[in-house]
């Protein structure tokens, strides 16, 4: 196993936390990287699957670009990757490997009229993680994607970058690489196949750890008739949340939780006991958050003062109470039944039986942690949820204006303008009416199995008080 030394934790820290969230992720370079020069490779060899370049790579996946900066003293910048993408170099052969972490999906770049900010810790509403995923399918299906073709043009495109290749260990590299990618297109297939087109900011994270599960356990993880689309959630709520999921399917020590997400990434359960102190490192850094962003416009303060009376009267004994700053004062996690919330009910049965029996494998869990399906969603922490659109477990509501209009009178097709300013009206993502041709950035939501638009009548029963509400969540 290669083990880089910026792995080491010797003591738990924030900022031990914070640079695996933001920069280093949790490692397992060998299952969970690529080497630079090969990765270069498929950028170039496969423009029309990748991009061409790591700039190009973001705009299709819905990462955060950054240009490349040679000046700059962070290899991560100086290759121009992503935010969230991390060049780790293996001790063994001093190869640089690309390596993903948790911002790569949980940080957005916010515009509103007259700022922007990137926040790290929110969901990503553009990431198409599944799409990522599928490029590296698709490129190991090639005809042309053999040892000889990608092992010269990775000497050719290393040597271009100063990038080091030694002569001993770049075969093993190339034939390791290519084994790899085969085998994982061939696990993944019918993961790929079912997340096709998926929705930007979502994913399938309980088919994606069927997957790894299966193999882990040597068992057959079966999906459910539906895929349980789920929003990359904020996670300004983790240091009152007791699960850290939208269902609460899984329970266990916080801090082994906040680690074991990144088994569905390929991380292996023995990578985890070797490094014992990163899930206590993220917890110490998710428990406290930075500051974000205040609404940008100013709200009528009686408007949201009579709103905070009615939140206590309507939403309290489920979303908790809030302090003047927006923090949580009092939140008790709880599962509310799907009967009652009546929201679209996919990911919330997304476990099927052999996911459950292979989740609490004792040889995988010893016992830390267990999953059982709740039939139910838990109500989640609002603060800072102005910047959060589109809202829901799956992103199934653009704004809070859609909350607040009546179930079956929410629009069904809507075109999401991701990269427009945000909708401080609404309070949301700006949306136009379908039809016409798509353009960058815009993307065509239409509610459908995991994706529907119901429930949640809550808001829209307060009828005009809603707005009321809505000016309170503008303070949180
Ligand atoms: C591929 C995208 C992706 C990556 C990478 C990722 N996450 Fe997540 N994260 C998700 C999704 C999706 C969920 C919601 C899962 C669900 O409920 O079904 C989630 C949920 C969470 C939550 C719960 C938030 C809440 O309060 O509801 C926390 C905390 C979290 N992730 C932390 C992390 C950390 C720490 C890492 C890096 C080690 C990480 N995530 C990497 C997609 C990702
Ligand atoms: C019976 C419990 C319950 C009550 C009462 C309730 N909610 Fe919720 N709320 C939930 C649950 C559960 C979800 C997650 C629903 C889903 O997507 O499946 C949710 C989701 C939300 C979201 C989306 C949050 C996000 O992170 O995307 C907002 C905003 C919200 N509720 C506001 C309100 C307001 C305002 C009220 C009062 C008018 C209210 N809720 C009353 C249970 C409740």
């Amino acid at each position: 196993m290669s083990d880089p030394a910026e792995y080491a934790i010797d003591h738990v820290s924030r900022d031990a936390g914070e640079q695996i969230f933001v920069r280093t992720g949790i490692g397992d370079p060998y299952r969970t990287g690529v080497p630079y020069p090969l990765f270069l490779v498929l950028l170039q060899a496969y423009p029309d699957l990748f991009g061409a370049d790591p700039q190009a790579m973001a705009r299709r996946f819905g990462f955060i670009a950054r240009d490349p900066d040679p000046a700059s003293d962070d290899p991560d910048v100086r290759a121009g990757l992503p935010v969230g993408m991390h060049l780790t170099t293996d001790p063994l052969t001093g190869v640089p490997f690309v390596v993903n972490a948790c911002a790569l999906c949980h940080a957005e770049r916010l515009r509103w009229p007259g700022g922007e900010q990137v926040i790290v810790g929110l969901g990503s509403k553009h990431v198409r993680i599944h799409a990522y995923d599928a490029a590296f399918v698709a490129a190991a299906r090639r005809d042309d994607f053999t040892i000889d073709r990608l092992g010269a043009l990775a000497a050719e495109a290393a040597a271009a970058r100063d990038v080091p290749w030694p002569a001993v260990s770049r075969d093993d590299l190339v034939v390791g690489t290519v084994a790899a990618l085969r085998d994982r297109a061939r696990r993944r297939a019918a993961l790929v196949a079912r997340t096709a087109d998926g929705p930007p900011g979502r994913v399938a994270p309980i088919e994606a750890f069927a997957v790894a599960l299966g193999e882990a356990t040597g068992t057959d993880v079966a999906f459910a008739d539906d895929v349980g689309w789920a929003k990359v959630p904020d996670v300004i709520g983790f240091a009152s949340r007791v699960t850290l999921s939208w269902d609460g399917i899984g329970e266990g020590p916080m801090d082994v939780l906040v680690v074991e997400a990144d088994f569905a990434a390929g991380v292996r359960p023995a990578w985890f006991w070797d490094h014992p102190l990163q899930g206590a490192s993220l917890g110490a850094y998710l428990r406290q958050p930075a500051p974000r962003p205040r609404f940008p416009r100013p709200v009528d303060a009686a408007l949201a003062a009579r709103g905070r009376a009615l939140f206590e009267d309507h939403c309290e004994r489920c979303h908790g109470r809030y302090g003047d700053d927006g923090r949580v004062v009092d939140y008790d996690e709880t599962v509310v039944e799907l009967a009652v919330v009546g929201t679209d009910p996919a990911r919330a049965r997304a476990a099927t039986p052999s996911f459950v029996a292979a989740a609490n494998d004792p040889a995988l869990t010893r016992g830390l942690t267990r999953v059982a399906p709740t039939g139910g969603y838990v109500p989640p922490v609002l603060t800072n949820v102005w910047t959060r659109a589109p809202y829901g477990h799956a992103g199934q509501w653009p704004s809070l204006a859609v909350i607040a209009t009546p179930p079956d009178q929410r629009p069904t097709e809507v075109v999401l303008r991701l990269d427009a300013d945000y909708d401080l009206d609404a309070v949301g993502v700006a949306t136009r009416a379908p039809g016409g041709a798509l353009g960058d950035g815009e993307y065509l939501a239409t509610a459908g199995p995991g994706l529907g638009v119901g429930g949640h009548p809550f808001l829209a029963d307060l009828g005009a008080d809603a707005a009321a509400v809505i000016a309170y969540l503008e303070t949180l």
